[in-house]
């Protein structure tokens, strides 16, 4: 089937890579048909439910919707005439219109004229407060146009797709879990949002071990916990051990072992599939951050030893760190990296790591 999924414009590479790492995780191939800023379409091997689960724990897509359709605004309505309403409004259904970027679409009369032409082909009811089915119609391939004070705007759209919504991320799931609103907070507590992409870009799957042996709050460990894993976190503070304890007793995630431990010391028997982390990012830029770096390279070292060959590492750091020379002599390689601009003097850089023999 044909997807299109609509990704979050708020970082330039994450969501596209999110997507893929999840993708891959869930074992399902896929082809990339196009792309425009903050949509892309693709031919996947998979039913409903596989993107129904693909979609269930992404940070950086806002919807993934079955594409029905590719058409241009002159040749909409004959589009729409030529599709078989009946194979795709088995049930109450609402049409909306989304544009990507700021152009002008007659989106009311729109959403009417092609609701009363699906109602009448399909024989299903509109409602628009409970539908079982949402028909978008999504404008992109935008125009666009800067004037002389630089600034941009649409004038007009290239391209339709006419889609059928599959899944809309759960925005309120990052809202219940924001860090001040578990037992234990401490500053430096990781957005669920960015901790859910690591573990996605970390290639979690279900039933797997993960380890975050800089756990903190329990950030990390709380969104793999969440997906029916093994989780086993570590930390130098102790009020950070019990705090994760809490954190996690809290989300109702029981199957853990966190352990008060220099991650440069840790010691446990289970072999770990995937690996996420934040460790701290120093204080030294001056010097060029050499305690820090040191820090890293032994971290990698002793958390390498516990993970599976193939084994992802998905991990933060500061931009001042180089990766490369942190894990010379190691058996990692670096297969991505991503930055998130935090403030004017800290870039975060997300670091996608596999252990070759
Ligand atoms: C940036 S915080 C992690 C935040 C965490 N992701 C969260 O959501 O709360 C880094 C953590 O690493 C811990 N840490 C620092 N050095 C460590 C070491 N050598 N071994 C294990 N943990 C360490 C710190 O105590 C701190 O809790």
């Amino acid at each position: 089937m044909e997807i299109t999924v609509i990704l979050s414009q708020e970082n330039e590479t994450l969501p596209k890579a999110e997507l893929i790492a999840r993708l891959e995780t869930l074992d399902i191939n896929y082809e990339i048909i196009e792309e425009y800023l903050g949509l892309i379409q693709l031919e996947v091997d998979a039913g409903i439910d596989d993107i129904v689960e693909l979609g269930s724990h992404l940070s950086y897509s806002h919807e993934i919707l079955q594409t029905i359709e590719k058409t241009t605004p002159d040749e909409l309505e004959k589009a729409v005439e030529t599709i078989d309403w009946k194979e795709f409004v088995k049930g109450s259904f609402k049409v909306r219109v989304k544009k990507m970027n700021q152009g002008s679409v007659h989106r009311n009369s729109l959403e009417r004229t092609i609701g009363a032409y699906i109602k009448k082909t399909s024989q299903q009811p509109v409602s628009l407060e409970n539908a079982e089915y949402t028909i978008k119609l999504v404008f992109t391939d935008p125009v666009q146009v800067v004037n002389e004070h630089k600034e941009v705007s649409t004038v007009k759209y290239n391209k339709i797709m006419i889609t059928s919504l599959i899944i809309k991320q759960d925005k309120k799931h990052f809202f219940d879990t924001k860090p001040h609103k578990r037992p234990y907070f401490h500053p430096g507590s990781m957005s669920p949002k960015l901790a859910c992409c690591m573990v996605n870009l970390a290639h979690v799957h279900e039933h797997d071990v993960v380890l975050d042996p800089f756990c903190g709050t329990g950030g990390i460990l709380i969104e793999a916990g969440l997906r029916n894993t093994t989780i086993i976190g570590s930390d130098i503070e102790k009020h950070m051990v019990e705090g994760t304890k809490l954190n996690l007793a809290h989300e109702g995630i029981t199957n853990f072992n966190i352990m008060w431990e220099d991650v440069r010391k840790l010691e446990f028997d289970e072999v770990v599939d995937a690996v996420a982390m934040d460790p701290p990012y120093g204080i030294s830029t001056t010097l060029g951050g050499d305690d820090t770096k040191q820090l890293y390279n032994e971290a990698l070292i002793a958390i390498s030893k516990h993970l599976k060959l193939n084994g992802y590492i998905c991990m933060a750091s500061p931009h001042y760190i180089d990766l490369y020379e942190v894990i010379k002599g190691t058996d990692l390689q670096i297969i991505q990296q991503h930055s998130i601009r935090m403030h004017k003097s800290l870039t975060r850089i997300i670091t996608v790591l596999i252990k070759k023999g």
